[in-house]
């Protein structure tokens, strides 16, 4: 997801030092109208040290958008894995931003509020276009972690509406398919536009 209506941020963690940096990647992010975005991705079967370096790899691409939520398809990876950052990036006593790094393998929705939210949306994979979507106020989240271990957890706010839009991604959904068929139509064409004249 895209952060909404906050000026760009460029933020990066070192506190792992260069080491963890090199082994880093920024990975290229597909946008609309490319096809892989309607893909269903492949549940993961095993977390083993290439998933492990994928989820690295999304982690950077997603703070370098910047972004507060990927998915793998977005890097045109069809596989089960998000990665999600939606700390309000507080700075602690010196200047610093503290970053809260999050990733989901196999994330699922097991249950979900009957009361509904409305956030204003955005997608890494549809730059610079914001609507509202009304979705499950609240949801609980099953997962695996990086070291395959199964947990739980509630959702509600920010937090709620990313993991929903992300979980959406790896079934080939996006945000602009709760719009209007009036509005999707145009975002549609919008990109396909785009596309057209970059590749002239
Ligand atoms: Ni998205």
């Amino acid at each position: 997801m895209a952060r909404t209506g906050l000026p760009a941020v460029r933020w990066i963690d070192r506190s792992h030092g260069p080491a963890y940096i090199a082994r880093m990647a920024i990975r290229e992010i597909i946008v609309l109208p490319d096809k892989q975005l309607r893909l269903v991705s492949k549940p993961i079967e095993k977390v083993s040290s290439d998933i492990r370096k994928l989820a690295d790899d999304m982690l950077e691409t997603m703070y370098d958008a910047p972004g507060i939520g990927l998915a793998a398809i977005q890097i045109a990876e069809p596989l089960r894995l998000v990665t999600m950052d939606i700390s309000k990036r507080e700075k602690d006593e010196d200047g610093e931003s503290k970053p809260h790094p999050r990733v989901f393998i196999n994330p699922e929705i097991v249950a979900a509020s009957e009361e509904l939210s409305v956030y204003e949306e955005g997608c890494l994979s549809i730059p610079e276009y914001y609507e509202e979507v009304e979705r499950p106020a609240r949801v609980r989240v099953r997962y695996l972690d990086l070291d395959g271990k199964t947990h739980e957890e509630d959702a509600e706010g920010l937090f709620a509406t990313c993991i929903q839009h992300e979980i959406d991604h790896l079934n080939g959904v996006l945000f602009v398919d709760y719009l209007s068929k009036l509005k999707r139509d145009r975002v549609m064409k919008k990109f396909t536009k785009a596309a057209r004249l970059a590749a002239k």
